[in-house]
């Protein structure tokens, strides 16, 4: 079979998409960053001009109470203050009692006075924390001070809702970024489904007819005196392994039936089968705790492809000598797990999660879809899991296979 070579295969994508999504996370970042910044220089230049215009409110209040024989400059004056509409002020008398307020509807609600005048006190204290109250000076005559009073204010409505725009519009953002990810990922992988599932469904198909006619065949051959029946016997191993390849592909091209069966047992039969087809460099171990019984629903043919390319990518990982044991142990929840050890070159933690990934290979030869099959096969089909448990430098990697009972 011709292969390409992985330089300019699916590597590259997955580099290319690892540092794309970097690329759109510091874009990201840079938007968010620049539009809170904008937005808090605006808030800045109105807070500004807000103070101006208080001092400017303040000025005229005192100017309006030690002017009183001007009637039309009052006028003017009183336009100036009505012409506050957005900044809430407080003004309060000499002993801190509020007299007037301006800008601030819900007090204005209150019908209650004794519980207007305390809720105007507490507000007071509040917008003593945020801006230094104005003192105004009441005079009667340009040396005799009458009294003093205090004008309490705080940001307009505006320049709050100013200060928090950017962090609301930014979440509403992330959120609706998160769900259009999710809808993607989702339908992409919808996509992938129904790739994996076509292909497999239509290679059993395709084997099919061939398949069955080499088997009439071969049942010829076996009545035809004149055959060399060791050939005919070693045919129909070959048509035997055929047709696992066949059922294989045609389970996981549909809704596979799952039963129940001794784990232990499916794997030696598996191992059994393996030994004689690798190096005899490379020594099989089972182990099984608590019992020699441990039951878990399964998918057989599926299961059994999944330990052989387990066990292929182990005999790979150790050059074709080495060890491979494998744990079958009862876990919590009655789960049954099946450890896969090697002794080979391990896998770097860094790569734990991306060695499933379709594409990803380190082999000259290899197709990096082997693990994505096995993946498939353990979460999708028997709804278990399967990961990297632990993985050393040239000291052999454990692959877990969590099975339900
Ligand atoms: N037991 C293992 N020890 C070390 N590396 C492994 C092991 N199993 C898988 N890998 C790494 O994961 C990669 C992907 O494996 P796989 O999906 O089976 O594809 P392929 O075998 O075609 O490379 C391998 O190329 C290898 O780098
Ligand atoms: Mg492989």
């Amino acid at each position: 079979m011709a292969k390409t070579p992985k330089e300019s295969g699916t590597l590259n994508l997955y580099q290319n998409k690892t540092s794309l999504r970097w690329i759109i996370l510091l874009v990201s970042t840079l938007i968010g960053a620049g539009s809170i910044f904008y937005t808090n220089y605006l808030v800045k230049q109105i807070r500004d001009r807000e103070t101006k215009q208080i001092e400017l409110y303040a000025n005229t209040l005192e100017y309006i109470a030690n002017e009183y024989d001007n009637p039309g400059l009052n006028f003017t004056l009183e336009q100036i203050v009505q012409s506050n509409t957005t900044i809430p002020v407080i003004l309060a008398n000499e002993s801190g009692y509020p007299v007037e307020f301006k800008n601030l509807p819900v007090f204005a609600n209150i019908k209650d006075s004794t519980l207007r005048i305390h809720r105007l006190i507490s507000e007071m204290q509040l917008m003593a924390e945020e801006h230094e109250p104005i003192k105004i000076t009441f005079r009667v005559s340009p040396d005799e001070i009458f009294g003093y009073g205090y004008i309490y204010y705080k940001n307009s409505d505006l320049l709050t809702q100013l200060r928090y725009y950017p962090y609301i519009q930014l979440t509403v953002i992330a959120f609706f970024g998160f769900i259009a990810y999710q809808i993607f990922s989702y339908s992409k992988s919808a996509e992938q489904n129904q790739v994996w599932v076509g292909l497999a469904k239509e290679t059993a198909h395709q084997l099919g007819t061939p398949l069955s006619s080499l088997m009439a065949w071969v049942e010829y051959f076996k009545t035809d005196e004149n055959s060399n029946q060791e050939i005919v016997s070693e045919l129909n191993k070959d048509i035997e392994r055929l047709e696992t390849i066949t059922s294989r592909f045609s389970s996981i091209g549909s809704v596979p039936q799952l039963k129940t069966y001794n784990v232990p047992e499916i794997i030696h039969e598996s191992i059994a089968y393996l030994e004689k087809r690798v190096s005899t460099r490379i020594n099989f171990s089972i182990t099984t705790f608590p019992t020699n019984e441990l039951y878990a629903k399964l998918n057989k043919s599926l299961f059994e492809w999944v330990v052989e390319n387990l066990c292929k990518n182990a005999v790979d990982a150790m050059g074709g000598i080495g060890d491979i044991r494998i744990k079958i142990l009862r876990v919590n929840d009655g789960q049954i797990a099946v450890d896969i050890s090697d002794t080979g070159k391990g896998i770097p933690k860094s790569k734990f999660n991306k060695v499933f990934q379709p594409g990803f290979t380190t082999k000259k030869r290899g197709w990096g879809l082997g693990l994505t099959l096995v993946k498939r096969i353990i979460e999708n089909y028997h709804e278990g899991k399967i990961f990297v448990k632990s993985s050393e430098n040239d000291k052999g990697t454990t692959f877990r296979i969590l099975l339900k009972s």
